[in-house]
């Protein structure tokens, strides 16, 4: 798996927002690879526990928009989530794709040149003992180094530092904050994602000269380029391949 780069790091990593989401269906399998196939540097996806404590990748706390089911994940069994087909909602071609555990998607991602940022969606449930397997599942494939937990969920990042110290969290903010590196750091992150509508902030102007910034959901092509010829950390977008080329291009 590919490994972080640390404090001199001058090139804007692309990050494939739930995979390439733009392209396939959102969290998925083919996402996935699609974002490797295009040469995104990373993967953002998100996380919820089940009924029977498995941590699997969907965006919605409910399975309603991305499958042909209804329901809160959290009130059924991954044997229950796993005869949901959650690619026939995004297109045809993509019939019978199924929602990921994360388990899944480590194994996959393991021996793949990828970073991959793990979004825990406990900020509406707080799912109990989600930081624990989330953490547990990162240890068991060796993906430390390359992996990035972030949540809106703050009291939840303090607790994954509580759990191991050695991952890295980041902070994620959908507001402007005063000096929030300040306010990061407080929380033993080492990073900010932050939305696209104050990405261009004085905020984020200050920001970055402290900490790594890493900004959502950047689908224009305008913007894309603001983000990197501004040099931000990292750009996530639902269309890496895009990134990629404009990337390429503005070398
Ligand atoms: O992690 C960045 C971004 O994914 C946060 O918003 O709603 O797309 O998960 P959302
Ligand atoms: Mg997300």
């Amino acid at each position: 798996m590919a490994k972080k780069i640390s404090g001199s790091q001058i090139e804007t990593l692309i990050f494939a927002h739930r995979g390439s989401s733009g392209t396939h269906p959102e969290n998925t399998m083919v996402s996935f690879q699609e974002a490797l196939h295009v040469g995104a540097n990373g993967i953002e996806l998100d996380v919820h526990l089940t009924k029977d404590g498995e941590v699997v990748v969907i965006h919605d706390e409910r399975v309603d928009r991305t499958t042909n089911g209804t329901g809160f994940v959290h009130e059924k069994t991954l044997k229950e989530l796993k005869q949901l087909d959650a690619g026939s909602w995004y297109s045809y071609h993509h019939k019978g794709e199924t929602i990921p555990t994360l388990n899944e998607v480590l194994e996959w991602i393991s021996n793949k040149n990828l970073l991959l940022n793990i979004e825990l969606k406990n900020d509406i449930i707080q799912y109990e003992g989600l930081e624990e397997k989330v953490i547990q599942l990162v240890h068991k494939y060796d993906v430390s180094e390359s992996v990035i937990i972030s949540s809106f969920n703050h009291y939840s990042l303090v607790k994954v530092k509580q759990l191991d110290k050695e991952i890295e969290t980041a902070v994620l903010i959908s507001d402007i904050l005063y000096q929030p590196w300040h306010y990061v750091k407080s929380l033993g992150a080492s990073a900010l994602h932050c939305s696209k509508s104050f990405a261009f902030s004085k905020m984020i102007t200050q920001a970055q000269q402290q900490i790594p910034i890493r900004v959502f959901t950047i689908n224009d092509e305008l913007e894309m380029k603001h983000i990197l010829l501004n040099c931000l950390s990292a750009l996530m977008t639902d269309f890496p391949s895009e990134a990629v080329q404009l990337k390429s291009i503005l070398k």
